[in-house]
């Protein structure tokens, strides 16, 4: 067992009795007490409006994490509960008390993390109260007070500013960590490994080399039980705007003076502005919005996303985005990136796929290589998360052909260290006071500026929605937007 990286503290969870909590909090706090990253006081405070004792919420926390390590049994022993309003000043005043006597109970300085896994239209209500009940700031006794705000981070570029309005009257940024879980994932950290720890890839990573990039986030599920939420989303809000535009800011790019948190995001802000707007005339030639029809995904029967439970029947709402994006820098100008994102797509798969530009002559003669593609790296962020270079190599026999091979590295067989998933390594670094892998402000902004001209045209019930059978890869209209450019999607 390690040494606790973590000093003595306490998680307070606004949405505790939701999903999030169990299904993802919980199973990665349990991780990280078993692992000994956190100190043996360490503990959660659950807040919400669902009725519950103390003993039901350590009941239920306990059972959400399956098979339960004795360590985990022990650490929800100490949990505590709280029901409550969020806009009701007794929910805060109450809380201050248990987290007073939790403070005692640690014999000093009690540091606080909270966790807004509530509904994001009660953000600017907890942000307010926290202020007002002056759990804002540290006690008398010192420690850190954090806070970790889920996305969606605004519904659009304007409630964003409000919001940060609201956060930053109570909390400075420095206190502020924006989570994105896709930061978290291994992989995707890697893309900083990949380009700044070898010199043999950032000297090819440019326009001069790279023809195209293509960003894939497919996912073969459908919307399941969260069709309410997603009505409200869409494809746009819920993966392009975060998790798409934070795996493109770190392939975009420029190399960070220094790999702390502001060296990193001042780099990546920096990219993200680079991205050029997308202007209302070329905006249907550029983005492609599709809905899934009932079709067959994995073998099973699948409905429509109109016949998903919460889902309005006439719904326009997108389950899958493909576009082109350009970029003005004079790293990537007169570069494009396609983007594609989806729900009931054939397989679960994220990856970023360079493509680089063909050899200027083929001495072998076209007929002999017909089955050579130009170079490509494919970071595969999930699953199996790896690295493939496609490059060409001589087929073996007598005549000079060439084909596509590919040199591959595969994480898991690479490394023996246990990792740590997306919700472990934030819910470590937001303890640990690392605000590396969280999204500063500007970046949200940028984020929303990028995609505001889609959220103003998917408004209009007249902006194409083409639709695709469930279990293909989205509609035709998607492969049209890179045969218009001749190319063609990769098949991952
Ligand atoms: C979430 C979205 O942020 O990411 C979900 O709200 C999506 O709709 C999920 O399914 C995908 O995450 P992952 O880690 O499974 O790729």
């Amino acid at each position: 067992m390690s040494t606790p990286l973590v000093p003595p503290s306490v998680l307070v969870i606004f949405g505790a009795s939701g999903d999030l909590t169990s299904r993802k909090l919980m199973p990665a706090l349990a991780e990280l007490i078993d692992r000994g990253f956190l100190s043996p006081q360490f503990t959660v405070v659950g807040v919400a409006r669902t009725e519950m004792s103390d003993d039901d919420f350590r009941g239920r926390m306990a059972a959400s994490v399956e098979p339960a390590p004795q360590s985990w049994t022990e650490a929800t022993s100490r949990f505590r509960y709280i029901t409550g309003e969020y806009t009701s000043t007794e929910t805060f005043g109450h809380l201050a008390e248990v987290l007073n006597e939790i403070e005692v109970s640690m014999g000093g300085i009690c540091n606080r993390l909270y966790y807004f896994a509530a509904p994001p239209s009660t953000f600017p209500i907890l942000i307010n109260s926290l202020g007002q009940a002056g759990l804002n700031k540290p006690t008398t006794a010192g420690g850190f007070v954090r806070v970790i705000i889920e996305k969606p981070y605004g519904r659009d570029a304007v409630s964003a500013t409000e919001l940060d309005t609201v956060v930053h009257a109570s909390f400075d940024e420095s206190q502020v960590y924006r989570i994105d879980h896709y930061l978290g994932k291994e992989t995707v950290q890697n893309l900083l490994a990949l380009r700044f720890a070898n010199a043999i890839f950032e000297p090819l990573w440019n326009r001069q080399y790279v023809d195209h990039v293509e960003v894939t986030v497919a996912e073969s599920i459908g919307v399941g039980h969260r069709g309410g939420f997603y009505e409200e989303a869409g494809a746009l809000r819920d993966i392009v705007q975060n998790h798409v535009m934070q795996v493109l800011a770190l392939v975009l790019m420029e190399a960070p003076a220094t790999m702390d948190a502001n060296g990193i995001r001042d780099e990546k802000v920096k990219a993200l502005r680079s991205v050029v707007n997308f202007s209302e005339h070329d905006l249907e030639q550029r983005v492609v919005r599709g809905q899934y029809a009932q079709g067959l995904s994995e073998g099973e029967k699948a409905l429509a996303y109109r016949g998903e439970e919460g889902v309005s029947p006439h719904s326009h709402t997108e389950t899958f985005l493909a576009m082109r994006l350009t970029v003005d820098n004079w790293r990537w100008a007169g570069v494009p990136i396609y983007v594609r994102t989806g729900k009931r797509l054939p397989k679960r798969v994220t990856e970023v796929a360079m493509h680089f530009r063909a050899a200027p002559h083929l001495a072998f003669g076209q007929k002999l290589s017909k089955k050579l593609e130009p170079n490509s790296l494919i970071v595969r962020i999930q699953p199996d998360s790896g690295i493939s270079l496609r490059f060409g190599a001589k087929v073996p026999g007598q005549a000079f052909m060439v084909r596509t091979a590919s040199m591959d590295f595969d994480y898991e067989t690479q490394f023996t260290e246990e990792d740590l998933d997306g919700y472990e390594r934030l819910l470590l670094d937001a303890l640990m006071g690392d605000q590396t892998l969280f999204i500063r402000a500007d970046e949200v902004a940028e984020a929303w500026r990028i995609v505001t001209p889609l959220l103003h045209a998917f408004s209009d019930p007249e902006f194409p929605l083409a639709s695709y059978a469930a279990g293909t890869w989205g509609p035709a209209e998607a492969d049209a937007l890179l045969q218009r450019d001749t190319r063609k999607w990769r098949q991952p």
